[in-house]
């Protein structure tokens, strides 16, 4: 018997592109703006010649610490500017983490459970845990599902709400939550709630609002424990992407396939990959596996 792999790529970005990689860094293209990421897994050399890296607007440096460091700009660069794909309209910002606001490889399930919301014959309720700056849940809830969003960051919330308004989706249901992941889950379990479709994109460490831990190898079996008793009779989608470079899709999918295995419906598992525009290399970012209500293909 095989197991297929699926490497997934976004393809459908006009604002984003990731122009290069090399040399343990990453250049990438957020709206009119490039930058200079560090790339632990880019061990390959670079392809585009130095004056293209030379004339980013902004290099991160890194400190050394796991996601801190700081930006060194090269040009001008707004304090945060538009950036949108397909219907959903963003801010982007260069942040002390690295981060810009979008994980870019993550439209490739947005589309996907866009399309199972939209095919779905009843009212789909989504819970998404890590939800950050809100992209998968505006998705989900312009596709027309009701949107559970939990972060545990106020800041990254008040973002994501403001992505909201631009995107002209302030009127449809979606509930907002500061709180830890796991809290919230078991919470909600008490309180019988149900979901159809649940989205779990968890760091590889984070703290909870109250300085709960969040350790992806320790934390994550426990959270699917607990989110299996918060699943409809009859879900529709579940995803889970998990950004540790040392996880493998095979052990992602396993261990969703453990809390999914009474449903019929179908697996598939692989890498969040992202295609270089100039040398069409490939640059994976996360393993994910997801399950859909749908008959095996
Ligand atoms: C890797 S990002 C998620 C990526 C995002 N879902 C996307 O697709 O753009 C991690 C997010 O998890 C949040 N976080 C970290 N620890 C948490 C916890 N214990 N409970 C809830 N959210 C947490 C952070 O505040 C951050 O916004």
């Amino acid at each position: 018997m095989t197991t297929q792999i699926t490497l997934l790529t976004a393809d459908n970005w006009m604002d984003y592109e990731l122009l290069d990689s090399g040399d343990g860094q990453k250049l990438e293209r957020f709206g009119k703006y490039v930058f200079v990421r560090p790339e632990v897994q880019a061990i390959w050399k670079k392809h585009l010649p130095l004056e293209h890296w030379q004339a980013a607007h902004a290099v991160f440096q890194p400190s050394g610490e796991e996601s801190g460091g700081h930006w060194l700009f090269n040009l001008k660069v707004p304090e945060r500017w538009l950036m949108n794909y397909a219907n959903i309209k963003f801010w982007a910002q260069t942040t002390p983490g690295r981060h810009l606001g979008v994980f870019p490889e993550g439209a490739a399930h947005w589309d996907w459970m866009s399309g199972l919301i939209k095919s779905s014959s009843k009212p789909v309720h989504v819970l998404n845990l890590f939800g950050y700056t809100g992209l998968a849940t505006l998705a989900a809830a312009e596709a027309g599902a009701t949107v559970t969003h939990v972060d545990a960051s106020k800041k990254a919330i008040t973002w994501a709400r403001e992505n909201q308004i631009l995107s002209g989706l302030q009127e449809r249901p979606i509930r907002w939550i500061v709180d830890d992941a796991l809290k919230f889950v078991l919470r909600e379990a008490r309180r019988g709630v149900k979901y159809h479709g649940l989205i779990v994109d968890p760091p590889k460490f984070g703290r909870g609002p109250k300085g709960e831990i969040w350790e992806v190898y320790k934390s994550l079996p426990v959270l699917l424990d607990a989110c299996r008793l918060l699943l409809d009779q009859k879900p529709v989608f579940a995803v889970l992407t998990v950004y540790a470079v040392k996880a493998s899709s095979v052990h992602v999918r396993t261990v969703l396939e453990e809390m999914l295995g009474d449903f019929s419906g179908s697996f598939d598992s692989g890498e969040l990959v992202t295609r270089e525009s100039n040398a069409n290399r490939l640059l994976s970012s996360a393993v994910y596996a997801r399950w859909d209500n749908k008959k095996s293909r």
